[in-house]
């Protein structure tokens, strides 16, 4: 059936350009398709009217008109590592490297054991929807099976879901890789066959390539992994420049290009579909070079701050052109929220503008467009999803402000704006406040989700 949303409207156009619609009304077909969206709606009857929808053909969803509540797109995670949720908020004071091999590597190699597999992506997938995370690209762990079965907890909740089994062929330790090339080659069309199988359109879990980082892959891997995205069209998920040992590992390891991002430009795994995590210590070429080629950054200030991997430059990299979103990176990252990483992401932009450079400074409006617009572009699903624009699909959220045991104080006399309740929500909001979720115009998940 079809649906009228009523009530008020927040969603992101452009890059600082928040739109708050007091009373709008929003028109989703039978496939979850926004027909309409009605900027100043008298009510959910008047629009349908106005669209010529029949009374009776319709059902109405309102936000409460007594309650701080509003509709916002649901959130893009751009970068997470399901297997690694257990470990969020252990890392001690590691750094990239020793932290893969102490905590993470160990942690990764039980999913062997398919029940572990199984608890931990069922958990890890109901704790980001109900935090609003409508869309993820997911790194699962090395194993076939393991990554399969994260595809079909994924369908089955019914998130958007890129799904990438862990490509490791060099420089891994014995315990956990691909035996061989041979071995990641099998593995990695095994899951793209399994995941064409569950959902053959790929409109909701969709296969991603994922060469670890190009520390852990031979030049070999990295080529067949390139062309293998030139001749599927599937996207390519990977990590950049995250840490300053991890670049001179990657100059020493491949000799035959002259920057990590040249490593993977060479291999042909930089494109329009290619999400690159972290991005922290790039140089003015490559970043020209990304740019060139169209591929987008997952901006993980958590995991950056966590890990003391530095701060990623998005206003650097925006004003150059390059698509970038968020990304939790659990574990490096210690929260599966993306608000809680929009509001990290706001802070590391501080702590780089407080070293004399006020330009890096970020606004609430751009970085709740990162984990909106942002992430659908860097997802290439930017025509499809990121806001309410007619002809989008219905991927949202409803945020009660002043629900039961909200973490987010409202007091009856504060004359607020709009816009101050949103800043309060990206302040201290969590997933209390997330009273629906809805992907493709299914209701999915949400405090007042029942199934
Ligand atoms: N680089 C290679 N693997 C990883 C990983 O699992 N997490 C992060 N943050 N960086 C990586
Ligand atoms: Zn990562």
């Amino acid at each position: 059936m079809r649906t009228v949303y009523f009530g008020i409207f927040v969603h992101c156009l452009a890059l600082a350009d928040i739109q708050v619609l007091p009373s709008a009304a929003v028109g989703v077909d039978e496939d979850g398709t926004i027909e309409f969206l009605d900027q100043n709606a008298r009510s959910a009857e008047a629009s349908a009217e106005k669209h010529s929808w029949p009374v009776g053909s319709y059902s109405v969803v309102s936000s409460d008109p007594t309650s701080a509540s509003f509709f916002f797109p649901g959130f893009f995670d751009t970068h997470i590592h399901a297997s690694q949720y257990p470990n969020v908020g252990l890392f001690g004071k590691t750094t990239l490297l020793d932290w893969l091999n102490s905590y993470t590597f160990p942690l990764e190699s039980s999913f062997s054991d398919l029940k572990v597999a199984d608890d931990v992506y069922s958990r890890v997938i109901a704790r980001t929807l109900g935090n609003g995370t409508t869309t993820a690209a997911y790194y699962a762990t090395v194993h076939t099976a393991g990554t399969n079965l994260l595809a079909d907890l994924a369908l089955k909740a019914g998130q958007r879901a890129f799904i990438g089994r862990c490509c490791m062929d060099a420089n891994s330790p014995d315990y956990y890789c691909d035996k061989d090339l041979e071995d990641a080659q099998k593995a990695t069309l095994e899951v793209i066959e399994h995941i064409t199988k569950i959902d053959p359109d790929h409109d909701i879990v969709c296969p991603i390539l994922t060469p670890r980082f190009a520390a852990s892959c031979s030049k070999e891997l990295l080529s067949w992994l390139g062309k293998l995205s030139t001749d599927t069209n599937l996207p390519v998920q990977t990590h950049i420049s995250e840490n300053m040992l991890e670049v001179e590992l990657v100059k020493s390891m491949h000799t035959f290009a002259d920057s990590y991002a040249g490593v993977y430009d060479k291999c042909g795994l930089l494109h329009d579909k290619t999400i690159l995590a972290h991005a922290v210590h790039l140089t003015d070429d490559e970043r020209a070079l990304i740019a060139k080629r169209g591929s987008g950054i997952a901006h993980c200030p958590a995991s950056n701050s966590a890990l003391t991997s530095g701060e990623t430059r998005v206003k650097w990299l925006l004003d150059a052109g390059v698509k970038v979103g968020l990304g939790t990176d659990v574990s490096g990252g210690f929260t599966p929220s993306i608000l809680h990483t929009a509001r990290q992401a706001l802070l590391v932009s501080r702590h780089l503008s407080m070293k004399g450079d006020e330009s890096h400074k970020l606004s609430i409006e751009e970085v709740l467009y990162l984990a909106t617009v942002g992430g659908a572009e860097v997802c290439g699903l930017a025509d499809k999803l990121g806001n309410f624009l007619p002809g989008k699909k219905w991927d949202a959220q409803l945020i009660t402000l002043d629900c039961k045991n909200s973490p987010v104080d409202i007091f009856p006399w504060e004359l607020k704006t709009h816009e101050d309740l949103v800043a309060k929500w990206l302040f201290n909001g969590d997933d209390r406040n997330v009273t629906k979720v809805w992907v493709d115009g299914k209701l999915v998940a949400g405090t007042a989700f029942t199934s």
